[in-house]
């Protein structure tokens, strides 16, 4: 099966899983492992692949605009849809997200799979919750976002990619 893993990942979280991919396919099928940008090899390696894994990072809710432009493009593709999110612990949120990432895929495409795991996020988004928190913002459980922040620190850990190792295991065995 030949096939290409394409991502963006501002701060590493999505390139580990796509990093992960690569390892549990193997390089030797792989058309094209790198980020995710408009260009002519790219494009050609995408349409001639069994199989694409798009991996984004969760942006307001849904993948980067620079992911949802090139899943705009995917016509006819069979896709493996692989995000990160800075919230986790509740599956429907996933869900949702990918859900909203769907939605930029042509009709003509097929889902082959999907994962998200948590992913860390930079030191700055715990100090703006800790002043939300001081501030005493109304509205905001500034307490919970703590929590999430710090509970994210660690992802992607050791057991995400094993469960994303496990679905390559499925994807291989077909
Ligand atoms: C501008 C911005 C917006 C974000 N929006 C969300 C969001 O809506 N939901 C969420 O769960 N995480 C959000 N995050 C967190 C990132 O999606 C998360 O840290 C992700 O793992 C980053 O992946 P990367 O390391 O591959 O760039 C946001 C991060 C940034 C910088």
């Amino acid at each position: 099966m030949k096939y290409a893993v394409i991502y963006s990942s501002r701060t590493g979280n999505t390139k580990l899983l796509a990093e992960t991919i690569i390892e549990s396919m193997g390089e030797k099928e792989c058309l094209y492992f790198g980020p995710a940008k408009e260009d002519r090899d790219v494009r050609e390696a995408l349409e001639a692949s069994d199989m694409i894994f798009a991996g984004f990072w969760t942006d307001k809710g849904s993948c980067d605009i620079v992911m949802a432009e090139i899943l705009k493009t995917m016509e006819n593709s069979r896709v493996f849809l692989f995000g990160t999110a800075g919230f986790g612990g509740a599956p429907a949120y996933f869900e949702q997200i990918l859900e909203r990432v769907k939605g930029n895929l042509p009709d003509s495409a097929r889902i082959a799979g999907t994962y998200m795991c948590q992913g860390k996020m930079p030191a700055a988004v715990r100090e703006r919750y800790v002043k939300m928190k001081n501030d005493g913002v109304p509205g905001v459980n500034a307490d919970a976002m703590i929590e999430n922040f710090d509970r994210a620190l660690s992802h992607p850990d050791e057991k995400d990619l094993e469960e994303l190792k496990r679905r390559m295991d499925d994807i291989k065995e077909g």
